[in-house]
Order: C-alpha cells, then structure tokens, then sequence
C-alpha cells in the first residue's frame, strides 16, 4: 500500500514507498540463514555479488586471521530488474568500534591496556557497529534486507539516507526490497530501522561534554535514567548497515592481469620488498600482515588491485616514484588489526607520531604523480587514512573516485589528502577527524556523503597558513553527526578552521602575506541534528570564501554551542599586530558570503533578521568584521 504524503512527512521519511510486486522469493536463500558455505553469487556482466566463505559472525571479539567478519545482523541479496525472481547473495561485512581488541597499545597483546584516549567512550559497550555491502551492476537492481535480530520491518520505519535518494522500499514477508536506480556514480546509502536507533546524549549541557548511556550499568558513563539536563546530539542506528552499488568500473580501473602482475598468495604476508613486477594483484581472499607489520611495497609496484572479493588485513606503502600510481578495484583495505596510532618507528604501539603512526595508504611523491584510487573500500583506519611525502607536494595529485571509508571508529582518522589540482568524487566517509581536508588549490570534491562522528569539523581548512585558492566542494550529504564538544580553537561543524598546528599555544595569530581566495561550498545538505555552518580561526587572510545553497535539518542544541558559526579575529605579531584581512581583495569588499542558508527549511538571511546568535542562524561572528560578510 502507499502511505499519504502527509503520513510520510508526519514520519520524517522521504522514502517512496511502492507496491511493486517483484516476484515469488518463498523459496531464495535468505541471508541471514546462510552459513559460510553458502554460494549462491551473481557474477554475469549485469550484476555481481561476492561471498567470503570464511565470514566470521562475531560482533565483540577479534576475528580469526584467515576469517571475515560478517554481520550478526544483516543478510542482503540482489537481483537485476531484468532478472527480477533470481536474487544472489551479496556478503555483509561488518567493522566493531576497537575491532574486538579492546584498548590495547601493544600489537596482539590482549593484556596491553593503556590509558590513551581513542575518543572511543560508549560505543563498544552499547554494541554500535558498522556492516555494510558492495556489489557491481549495470541496471536498476532490488536489493533483499533480512535482520536476524529485530524481527519484521515495517516500511514505515525504514529510512534511506541521504533521504533525497528517495529509492522505492517495499515488504516481503520478514524482508525488506529497496528499489536501486541504476547510475553511472554508484550509489552509497545507509539503510536505518526505526528500532535500531540510537540517541546519543551528552552527561550534561555546555560545551564540553561525554556521552552518558543507559543500557550497560557496569560500563563506563552509565546513567539509570536520563533526564532534561542530557541533550541528544546525535541519532544513529546501533547496528549501521551501508549499501555500496557501483557499475563495472571502465578499463582504466583494470589492470591487464595477463602481463606484469604479481599475483600475492592468500594468507599471511610476510613482504612484498622483492617483487619485481607493476601490478600488484589480490585476487578474492584474505590476505594479512598481523598487528606489526604493513605492505612495504617493492618500487617496482605502481599499481594496486584489490579484486571484488579481496580483503587485505593491512596498509599499502607506496616505495615507486612513478608518476602513475593506482590503487583500484572492489576489495577491502582493514586497518582491523593494527591498535590506535600504530606506530611504525616503535613496533607498531600506540604512540602518536604524524609522521610515522601508521597511514593506510602512504607514498613517496615524485614530481608530477597522480594517485587513482577507484573503487576501494578502507576499514577501521588506526590514524589518517592517507599521506604521501616528497619534496614537492605541490605538484602532486589524486584522482579519486567510488571510494569508501567505514568503520572510522577512532578519533584521529582523517578522510584523504586533496594535493592541489585533485578531483575526488563520488566517495562515502565514516569519519573520526577532518573529514574533507581543503588544504590544497584548484582542487574539486564532488558528491561526498559524510557519516561524521565526534570530532573536527566536516570541512577542514585550518592548521597551517597557506596560500590557497579555487577550491570547489560541491554537494555534500551529511548523513549524521553526533558532536559531544564545542572547542572555538578547533571547531567542530560543516567548515571549520583550527588554530596554529605548530604553535597551539598562540590561538589568535595569523599570517597576513598568505591567501584564501576563490574558495567554494555548495549545495550541501545536512539530515538530523546538525552543527553550524563555519567556525573560522583565520589563520590568514580570506579574500573570497562562498557558502552557497546549504541546507540543515535542525541545528545543535544550544547549550552545546555546537550549532553556533563563529569567526574569530587574528593578528600577526611579526607585522605590528596587523589583523588579517577579510574581503580587502574582493568586489564590494566581501570577503564571506553566505547565501541561500536553511535551517529547517526556512532561509536565513539579513533580510529576515533570523541569523543572530539566540535565533535560527546561530551565527555568532566577532562584531569586528561588520560589513564585510553577508548572508542573503
Ligand atoms: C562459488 O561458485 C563459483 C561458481 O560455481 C565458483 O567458481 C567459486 O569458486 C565458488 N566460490 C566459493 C567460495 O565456493
Ligand atoms: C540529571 O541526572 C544527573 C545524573 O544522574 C544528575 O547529576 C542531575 O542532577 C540530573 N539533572 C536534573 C535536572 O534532574
Ligand atoms: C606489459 O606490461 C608492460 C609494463 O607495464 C608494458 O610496457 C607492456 O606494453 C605490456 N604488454 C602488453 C602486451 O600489454
Ligand atoms: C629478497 O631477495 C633477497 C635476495 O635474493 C633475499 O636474500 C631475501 O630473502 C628476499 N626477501 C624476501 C622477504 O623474500
Ligand atoms: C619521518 O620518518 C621517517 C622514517 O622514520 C624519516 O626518515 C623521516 O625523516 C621523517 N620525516 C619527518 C618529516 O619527520
Ligand atoms: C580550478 O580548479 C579546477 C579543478 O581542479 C580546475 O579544473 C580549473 O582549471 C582551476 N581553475 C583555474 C583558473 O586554475
Ligand atoms: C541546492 O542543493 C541541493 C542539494 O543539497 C540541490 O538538490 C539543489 O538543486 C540545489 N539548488 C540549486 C538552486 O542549485
Ligand atoms: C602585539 O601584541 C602583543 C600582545 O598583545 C604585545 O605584547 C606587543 O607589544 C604588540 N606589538 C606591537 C608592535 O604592537
């Protein structure tokens, strides 16, 4: 039956839901009853699926070297619509907060607790986890949800994120169908239950709080009841569940398998130092590297293919200086076995170094690379997800597209670099610290959808002065946020800039002979609860920044101050405590403009009067910089 529109909004859901009738599937595997040997996997050029035998149903301990873990909860299939009765298997990973290793600071030493902050608090002991599925297709397809746990879904309490997808969902007995248009991007979605839902709730009100939860009396931050003082500041399922759907990737994402490839047996890998051969090729397996090693790769490898059904336990160093680098195809890249900030100077512990602690994708630049990564997805990164190093960065490129970060449980686990002149497109990000990193001119991040969890804002482009511009960000879909803090050095929200890196101490000096110019975010959208727009640390002088067509669903709760835009006044001491500039370099002298801005569906502007601090904008700007910014 299809529900009212008004019913619908009444529900918050934006879902069409159909009454498509797709066939008889009474007698198709179901997958939360498969066991590990079940194979029933699509592998046509219309549709294909994959399948770890090994798959390991485990949601609070570490998984067998040799095994995948798959989810305690989800079993999907897919069918073509052109095939509409023959659904396939389609195998769901999952990633837990801490990978079932607890907090330990020594690699595969269960016993090596230690005290460092992983800004991990409740979220292993209230069972969140993170599954998810990739497959291929080349038409619309129907994809099959069975919950082992939960019991029967009702249409009504099913959300597809981001909610403008809008993807038709049906009910089959016990299942749920959701509809997949085929498109050329591919698709990247989150599927919520209403059941499974998660508030998270600060312990108190202010700026600076935890999470405080009801569910584990002997765990950590427990609270019997909850009451006014704990706001929600964020709402998730416990038990995520994405769905990845990509077409077949075009040739330049293939290596020739046939010539020049190394083709690594499955199992442990002890090194990949005296490879002699370009493409590094992981056909469908487990491959690992325990705890205390990563893949050093030998320099003649340029190129990395991870095959749909791969899963690498490990991270990839680059030693090539060739100017074409790659890193493609539809496996898996888990940082599960390695502890937080693995340190690969000192045995790999937890001891944060920048430099050394360990990168799932790391390199060495030559002037004029370009890294591709397409396809790819990383789970549970111990730190940033990625750096290369050279001396001239500045000339140095990624081409990324189709690519998936989950399971970012950690803090410190930043989305990838975007050296100048990058295009990165089309990508997914779980993310514990800056999510998308400005950092770099005549860069292009298209269509990003951002699951963002307690720390650093969405859009970072602080920590350093640099001379940065023509930067585009152009449609991002925030799918959640959960943010516990509000730190003005270092905020949190859509865009943010923090404070020095190199002098945190000093947190009001700036640069002024450095740049921003030509600096664009547009059309983005953020669902559920949502922090503010900007929280400027001006760390140079900004001569033309764009925030266009954004749109919230509800701001933070004010008491967080996590909904509250901020733009501080800095000064540079080497020039006479001259402060920096704000639109000296562009026409009208507008430096910061903020147009067509919803929260809730109602704009904010001037005009309407509605953007102050204590009214729906929460725009809270030092009164310095009056008359040279505007929000219309
Ligand atoms: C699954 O079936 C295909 C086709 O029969 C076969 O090639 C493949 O080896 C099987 N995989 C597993 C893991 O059993
Ligand atoms: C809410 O609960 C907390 C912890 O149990 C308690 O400290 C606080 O006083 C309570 N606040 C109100 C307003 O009841
Ligand atoms: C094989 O690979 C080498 C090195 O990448 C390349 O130069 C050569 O053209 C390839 N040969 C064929 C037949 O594709
Ligand atoms: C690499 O090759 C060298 C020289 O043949 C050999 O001594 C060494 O054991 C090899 N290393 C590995 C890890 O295979
Ligand atoms: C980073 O670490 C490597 C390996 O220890 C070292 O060679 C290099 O000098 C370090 N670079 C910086 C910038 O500290
Ligand atoms: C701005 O950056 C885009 C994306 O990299 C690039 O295509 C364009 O040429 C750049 N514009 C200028 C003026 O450099
Ligand atoms: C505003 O952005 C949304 C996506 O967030 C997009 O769907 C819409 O077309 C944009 N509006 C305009 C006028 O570009
Ligand atoms: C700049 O400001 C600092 C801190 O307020 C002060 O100590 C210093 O004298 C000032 N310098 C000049 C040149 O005004």
């Amino acid at each position: 039956m299809r529900m009212a529109e008004s019913l619908r909004k009444a529900l918050g859901l934006v879902a069409v839901l159909s009454t498509q009738v797709l066939g008889s599937n009474m007698n198709m595997h179901r997958g939360a009853e498969n066991n590990n040997n079940n194979n029933n996997t699509a592998d046509s050029d219309v549709l294909k699926t994959w399948w770890h035998p090994t798959g390991e149903i485990n949601p609070t301990g570490r998984v067998q070297n040799e095994n995948v873990r798959q989810s305690h909860i989800y079993g999907i299939q897919v069918a073509a619509t052109s095939d509409p009765e023959h659904f396939f298997d389609s195998f769901v990973y999952e990633s837990i907060p801490r990978n079932g290793n607890g907090k330990i600071c020594k690699p595969d030493d269960p016993e090596s607790f230690c005290d460092v902050d992983d800004q991990i608090s409740i979220e292993a002991d209230i069972g969140v986890d993170m599954a998810w599925t990739q497959y291929l297709a080349n038409e619309d397809t129907v994809v099959r949800i069975t919950r082992s746990e939960g019991g029967p879904v009702d249409a009504g309490d099913v959300v597809i994120r981001p909610t403008s997808l809008e993807f038709d969902i049906a009910i089959d007995g016990d299942d749920l169908l959701i509809t997949v248009p085929f498109h050329e991007n591919g698709h990247r979605f989150s599927v919520e239950f209403k059941d499974n839902l998660w508030g998270y709730r600060n312990a108190g009100p202010g700026l600076h709080s935890h999470y405080v939860q009801n569910k584990v009396p002997d765990a950590d931050n427990y609270v019997p009841e909850y009451n006014d003082s704990m706001p929600i500041v964020g709402v998730e399922p416990l038990n995520a569940l994405l769905i990845f759907m990509s077409p077949f990737p075009e040739d330049k994402y293939v290596p020739d398998l046939e010539n020049d490839t190394y083709r690594v047996p499955q199992g442990l890998i002890t090194s990949l130092k005296n490879v002699t051969e370009s493409t590094l090729y992981f056909p469908p397996g487990v491959y690992w590297l325990t705890g205390s090693n990563h893949a050093i790769l030998s320099p003649s490898i340029t190129w990395v293919y991870l095959a749909p059904g791969a899963y690498v336990k490990g991270a990839i160093q680059y030693e090539s200086h060739a100017l074409d680098l790659r890193a493609t195809g539809f496996g898996v890249l888990s940082g599960e076995q390695y502890v937080y900030q693995a340190n690969t100077a000192q045995n790999y512990e937890n001891i944060k170094s920048d430099n050394t602690s360990l990168k799932m994708w790391r390199g060495e630049s030559a002037v004029g690379t370009r890294w591709t990564i397409h396809g790819i997805t990383t789970n549970a990164p111990p730190f940033n997800s990625m750096d290369f190093y050279g001396d001239d960065l500045t000339s140095f490129s990624v081409d990324a597209s189709d690519y998936k970060q989950v399971g970012a449980f950690f803090g410190q686990t930043d989305g990838i670099q975007m050296y100048p002149g990058s295009h990165v497109r089309d990508v997914f990000y779980h993310v514990g610290d800056d999510g998308i990193k400005t950092y770099y001119s005549n860069v292009l991040c298209e269509r990003m959808t951002v699951w963002k969890t307690n720390n650093a804002p969405i859009v970072q482009f602080g920590w350093y002065a640099r001379d940065t511009s023509n930067v585009t960000v152009d449609g991002i879909q925030v799918i959640h946020t959960r943010y516990n803090t509000q730190e003005v050095f270092w905020p949190r929200g859509i865009v943010g800039s923090a404070v020095s890196y190199l002098d945190q101490e000093s947190t009001s000096t700036a640069d002024v002979t450095k740049h921003l110019s030509d600096y664009r975010i547009t059309n983005a959208r953020c669902e559920g609860i949502c922090p503010n727009l900007v929280g400027i640390n001006p760390l140079c002088n900004i001569d033309t920044f764009l925030l266009s067509n954004i749109s919230m669903e509800e701001l933070a709760p004010r008491t967080t101050q996590v909904g509250q835009s901020t733009f501080r006044v800095f000064t540079d001491a080497v020039h006479g405590n001259q402060t920096v500039a704000l639109g000296d370099n562009s026409p009208d002298n507008l430096g910061l403009i903020i147009e067509d801005f919803y929260v809730g569906g109602e704009k904010v502007s001037f005009e309407n009067d509605n953007w102050q601090s204590d009214k729906l904008g929460q725009i809270n700007f030092d009164p310095h910089w009056e008359g040279r910014w505007t929000v219309r």
